[in-house]
């Protein structure tokens, strides 16, 4: 099909040409005296993004779902309890993962389309007086659905309760788009992947780690070694890493960072909530819900739009691609064939996001939805321009008169 691809799902993220540039480098000596140029600012200045003085950030070739595995094996033993929050795909498979890993996992379910129960977490903790929970886990966006949790509330809940155990956020789908603050909330471990805000390809999980997360490490059992926290900081500390690191991602991270810190974070998480609303204004036009139930857990990342019972999700996603070349994503397991998402985090603009709308609604509209032609794109744009002209302003007609 002539065109780019446009590439809607919520990860992998659209990547910015100056990143793809700055990854397009030769291969070079991971060992040599001039690679720890590279890494060492780039360790510290990562620590911004996750907004931590005392945290460290470890690097793994990877994925997000590594990221989860080194969370739990650098700080837990086998049996260990852990609270788990379930609410959607990406916290089903941390609890499974958990379950797997052998440890003791206490669920907190909800209904996919909510949030993190802050009040129940906080009612598990108060019944547990002997703190034999361990961890707490929560993933910050659940990009299944398109639903933001409250850091803050759960960190309320365990020092309300006066409880130790260690705070583990999933924030794959939210760091680098939406307001995330590791030393505030006091997270001990934050897990992110590099193929969503962070705007590179897929192959990194990184992992920003509190003092007190590798202080829990002295006494973890569970085993550990490609994902061990330790070997890693301690070469992280001379500018190397143990293993082959995957040098271009490097480069790319460098450049996603500087890009993310000189547009500065606060105007980054506004950029994406504006263009959120815009895209929450369309599926209103459409006469459609989002999966997410309060308008306070609505993500400025993703969009999940439910479809009407008479479709299927998957025929809109299929009918996007396959005749407007279009990517959606879908509705994951419980949610498959009820929802499709739109991904708006990263390298995406009011234009892109018009492309997506458009070729949505076309692709509803084929599959049976009645839509009106262009009413989400519509109410998009009139958000946009409207809340253009309050932020943005362009020398309208200056031209004009000399
Ligand atoms: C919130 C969340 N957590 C974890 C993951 C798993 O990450 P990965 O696919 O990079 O292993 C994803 C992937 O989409 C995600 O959205």
């Amino acid at each position: 099909m002539p065109g780019r691809n446009f590439l809607f799902v919520p990860g992998p993220t659209n990547v910015p040409d100056r990143i793809l540039r700055a990854m397009h480098v030769a291969m070079e000596d991971h060992r040599s005296p001039a690679f720890p140029s590279l890494t060492k600012p780039l360790f510290s200045d990562l620590k911004k993004i996750f907004k931590t003085e005392s945290g460290e950030c470890v690097i793994f070739t990877g994925s997000g779902t590594g990221g989860w595995e080194a969370a739990l094996t650098n700080t837990l033993s086998p049996g260990d309890k852990v609270l788990s929050a379930r609410y959607g795909q990406f916290s089903h498979l941390w609890t499974d993962m958990a379950q797997r890993l052998g440890l003791d996992v206490q669920i907190v379910d909800a209904e996919w389309g909510e949030a993190a129960p802050a009040d129940r977490i906080a009612d598990a903790l108060a019944g547990d007086t002997a703190h034999e929970i361990r961890a707490v886990l929560i993933v910050h966006n659940e990009t299944a659905t398109g639903v933001r949790s409250d850091v803050a509330a759960v960190r309320k809940a365990l020092d309300a309760n006066k409880h130790p155990a260690l705070l583990f956020v999933d924030g794959v789908s939210s760091i680098g788009a939406i307001d995330f603050r590791m030393d505030e909330w006091k997270v001990d471990c934050a897990v992110t992947g590099s193929q969503k805000a962070l705007m590179l390809p897929p192959g990194a999980g990184i992992v920003c780690v509190s003092p007190k997360a590798l202080a829990a490490g002295d006494h973890a059992r569970l085993a550990r070694v490609f994902f061990n926290f330790k070997d890693q900081l301690n070469q992280n500390a001379l500018g190397y890493f143990p293993y082959t690191p995957s040098i271009p991602m490097l480069y790319g991270l460098r450049e996603s960072v500087a890009m993310l810190l000189e547009e500065g974070l606060d105007t980054v998480f506004a950029r994406h909530h504006r263009l959120a609303e815009g895209v929450r204004a369309a599926i209103k036009a459409w006469g459609l819900e989002l999966c997410a139930r309060a308008p306070k857990s609505y993500s400025d990342t993703v969009s999940a739009v439910m479809v009407p019972p008479h479709v299927k999700g998957q025929d809109v996603i299929q009918i996007a691609y396959e005749r407007y070349n279009l990517s959606l994503g879908a509705g994951l397991s419980k949610m498959a064939g009820k929802l499709f998402r739109i991904g708006h985090m990263g390298d995406v603009n009011e234009v892109m996001l018009l492309g997506a709308l458009a070729g949505a609604e076309m692709a509803m509209h084929d599959a049976g939805i009645a839509v009106r032609a262009g009413s989400g794109v519509a109410a998009a744009e009139e958000y946009w321009r409207q809340s253009a002209a309050a932020g943005r302003p362009v020398a309208v007609g200056a031209g004009a008169k000399a």
